[in-house]
């Protein structure tokens, strides 16, 4: 069984992200074959700054790192390292359908947020599509918000499966039900493109800046409230011990829950759960040697992957003459 994922260094990574995909990833390691990778190419359909991209994948690199994913025991690596990748996206894309691109809503949101609809943010999914069949990858574990872009990269395997033969294994996407959304401060899926995110590893001051601002309804602290309609109570079920979480429901339904003191006991939580990767996390950046030894031999491992499934595809398209 293979597993791949990636994840855009488009920004600080944000609770989202670890709940929606790393932690799945870090909890497979030992069950399968695990592919895990920096998406630097799809974020360059969003960030035009060279430098903060350059620093963001890095910085993406040590949070995984330090999360827990060990590089001995998966292949992680940065997309851009291994260009057998841009390759297929092309062989891909010629038998893509326009109107198979042009149903994707991350494509429409991303447009109606202000990114340039570009070319690139407009085949997004073929780049997508080509990172998971180039791996042969069985299972994908992301967000719901990824859902579509697994269904095109199922649809253009299952086309050139049926045009050019058995080539690419089917995958299949991995989404747990209970982390599917994680909400934002605003209560929208918490988004680095919708600037409502808590960062996984904040300093404390800018933790509790961030959490402070998570908005919340008018109602006074004795009314009755239903905590699944309240972003902070979905976030703080992610973070709070179920007795505690028991309690603090019975506050939401029977009235007597005070946002303003669960913000304060969610900072403290946010605080602790990350605290042993915060502490890995600062030798990792303080080594970016290390890291890019990592990141090297983990694109070596999965070039050498990408080279068998790119010849395959060669010669079942022609290109071997
Ligand atoms: P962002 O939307 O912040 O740019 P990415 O597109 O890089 O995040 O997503 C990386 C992974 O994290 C994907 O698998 C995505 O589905 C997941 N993810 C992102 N935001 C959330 C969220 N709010 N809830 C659950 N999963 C998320
Ligand atoms: N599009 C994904 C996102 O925005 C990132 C991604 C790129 C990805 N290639 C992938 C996820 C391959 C899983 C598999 O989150």
């Amino acid at each position: 069984m293979k597993i791949l994922s990636g994840i855009q260094p488009s920004g600080k990574l944000h609770i989202g992200n670890y709940f929606g995909m790393m932690r799945a990833m870090i909890n497979n390691m030992d069950r399968s074959e695990l592919y895990a990778f920096i998406v630097n190419l799809h974020a360059l359909t969003s960030v035009s700054d060279s430098k903060a991209l350059a620093t963001d994948t890095l910085e993406a690199a040590a949070d995984f790192l330090a999360l827990g994913l060990d590089p001995d025991r998966c292949i992680f690596w940065v997309q851009s390292d291994v260009p057998e990748v841009t390759e297929l996206t092309w062989i891909l894309s010629t038998l893509t359908p326009i109107g198979l691109l042009e149903r994707c809503h991350s494509y429409k949101d991303k447009v109606a947020k202000g990114i340039a609809a570009s070319h690139g943010l407009f085949s997004y999914p073929v780049l997508m599509a080509a990172d998971i069949l180039l791996y042969q990858a069985d299972l994908v574990p992301v967000g719901k918000d990824q859902k579509q872009h697994l269904e095109v990269a199922r649809d253009i395997a299952i086309k050139f499966n049926n045009h050019y033969g058995e080539t690419f294994v089917v995958p299949e996407p991995a989404i747990e039900e209970n982390v599917a959304t994680v909400p934002g401060l605003d209560g929208q899926k918490m988004s680095k493109s919708y600037g409502n995110t808590i960062g996984i590893f904040l300093d404390a001051k800018a933790l509790k800046k961030r959490v402070m601002a998570i908005v919340t309804d008018a109602a006074p602290v004795e009314a009755p409230k239903d905590p699944d309609k309240c972003n902070l109570y979905n976030i703080f079920k992610l973070f709070a011990p179920a007795d505690r979480l028991k309690e603090v429901h019975e506050l939401y339904v029977n009235g007597g829950a005070a946002y303003g003191y669960l913000k304060l006991e969610l900072v403290d939580l946010l605080w602790e759960y990350f605290r042993p990767a915060r502490e890995k996390r600062e030798k990792l950046t303080a080594d970016p040697g290390y890291l890019r030894e990592v990141l090297a031999k983990g694109a070596d491992k999965a070039r050498e992957k990408a080279i068998v499934t790119l010849d395959l595809v060669h010669g079942k398209v022609g290109l071997k003459y």
